[in-house]
């Protein structure tokens, strides 16, 4: 293939993948600027474990319609930290299935009212599988403990007199051919032994299954026009010439 094509399909290449960029759209690191305000929603949430035989109890209740305390007694969960070995329950070191977190924020007021502000919740790991309400109303879904994801709740907040908003997150820790590390649930049928629908956790391997809340929980805003990426592309400059190439050398 000439020199010629060649530099064209790199550059097709490049269009392609800016395109595909701006669709996406990207999740700059939340960082305090004079048109960004940060509110880091670290400390201690409120925190259940759906101890049910499905581990279902709590979708089937709702319990992110009203605060997590009415649906049943709640512990103090420090966020970010592993819920494994915040307690000295065996149950609650090597659960598995859902558990909820809640925390309130107070909104301040221009971010309520001013709606050329966008306010964005970032939640910056899960492990595994969560899932997020605000004020009882879902806003986001998402797989994979290890990468941060966000939902733009403008609407939601700007929408009424709110002064807080209560965010509801429920996690699921269960390994699947999906995770990472892989895993797979292993039910023990031997009634005798085990109560009913009793599972554990496979992984064949050393690993203990830390989850929880696992990074900082934020809410920021920027402007409703703002900068959603930065794609820095590098060039080298082959041609340096004599002189710089001596001085390159000294
Ligand atoms: C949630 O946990 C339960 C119990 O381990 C499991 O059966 C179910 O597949 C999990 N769901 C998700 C979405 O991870």
């Amino acid at each position: 293939m000439s020199l010629k094509w060649s530099a064209c399909w790199v550059a097709l290449g490049q269009l392609l993948c800016s395109c595909a960029l701006a669709l996406k759209g990207g999740m700059l690191f939340p960082k305090e600027s004079p048109s960004r305000e940060l509110k880091a929603l670290d400390g201690l949430w409120h925190f259940r474990a759906d101890l049910s035989n499905n581990r279902l109890q709590g979708f089937e209740q709702q319990w992110y319609r009203q605060p997590l305390r009415e649906s049943g007694p709640v512990l103090d969960m420090p966020v970010p930290s592993s819920f494994n070995d915040i307690t000295q329950e065996a149950a609650l070191r090597d659960f598995i299935g859902w558990v909820w977190y809640e925390r309130e924020a107070i909104l301040p007021r221009r971010w309520t009212q001013d709606t050329d502000m966008r306010v964005v919740l970032r939640i910056n790991s899960a492990h595994y599988y969560a899932v997020v309400w605000v004020n009882g109303i879902h806003v986001v879904e998402h797989e994979g403990g290890h990468l941060p994801f966000e939902a733009d709740i403008s609407k939601l907040v700007q929408s009424g007199p709110l002064t807080t908003c209560r965010i509801t997150i429920a996690i699921n820790n269960t390994l699947t051919p999906h995770t990472l590390p892989p895993g797979t649930i292993v039910y023990k049928t031997d009634t005798s032994m085990y109560p009913k629908g009793y599972f554990v956790q496979d992984t064949s391997f050393d690993f203990f299954n830390y989850a929880g809340l696992h990074r900082s929980v934020v809410l920021y805003t920027t402007p409703t026009t703002y900068i959603d990426d930065i794609t820095v592309i590098t060039n080298v400059e082959q041609d340096i010439g004599e002189e710089s190439r001596r001085e390159a050398l000294c």
